[in-house]
């Protein structure tokens, strides 16, 4: 992908082409149950110039039932975080590493992972965020090791609400770590948490 800055058109093109090929993505083992189960991929949503992209796990219940990520429970806690820094959704890019629901909403595996993992690539190449807000541990490391952040890797809990700054083909973005929003639905503290950490994403944003 070269740096230059894509045109909406095709930004939009290249998302469709994305979208394609999870629809029809055989090879990944959680194809049979998305067909088995007569549910959806979930490649993303929201603006394809985003200054910002959220990155979650994978989807869940919801998600894989509408084809739209966080539009369960987390996502009404994102909605919440989002709202307390008057971001609207519309302004920013929200999706997964994982496209298709794992069963049981258990953690992705690491071949799920591999499977998945390009396609993200690919939308943050299309997208060109200057900040990459990551949801959850699965999230944080996978983007940490694919920019050049693996030294910096830590424990969530250490790392969550920090800046890191890094090189992209496209110029230089920021990644932020950030709690996953299902943490927050039982728990207040950190639901606090997450609240502060949205302040430096706003100061991030600018
Ligand atoms: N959890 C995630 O990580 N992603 C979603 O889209 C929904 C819940």
């Amino acid at each position: 992908m070269s740096t230059a800055t894509l045109s909406n058109q095709s930004r939009s093109d290249l998302m469709r082409k994305i979208k394609d090929e999870i629809m029809n993505l055989t090879e990944s083992p959680l194809y049979a149950e998305r067909v088995r189960n007569h549910v959806f991929p979930v490649i993303g949503e929201g603006s394809h110039d985003a200054q910002i992209m959220f990155v979650g796990e994978a989807p869940g219940k919801n998600e894989a039932a509408t084809g739209r990520p966080f539009c369960g429970a987390s996502g009404r806690v994102l909605d919440e975080l989002l709202a307390s820094i008057h971001l609207p959704r519309t302004a920013v890019y929200v999706t997964n590493i994982v496209k298709d629901r794992p069963a049981q909403n258990r953690d992705p595996f690491p071949e799920e992972i591999a499977i998945y993992g390009p396609f993200l690539d690919r939308q943050i190449d299309i997208i060109q965020p200057k900040v990459i807000a990551t949801l959850g541990r699965f999230s944080m490391a996978y983007v940490m090791n694919r920019y050049g952040l693996a030294p910096q890797l830590g424990q969530i809990s250490a790392l969550h609400g920090r800046i890191f700054e890094t090189k992209t083909s496209f110029g230089s973005m920021k990644v932020v770590p950030l709690f996953h929003p299902a943490v927050a639905i039982y728990n207040i503290h950190t639901k606090e948490v997450l609240m502060e950490d949205f302040k430096t994403l706003k100061e991030v944003c600018g």
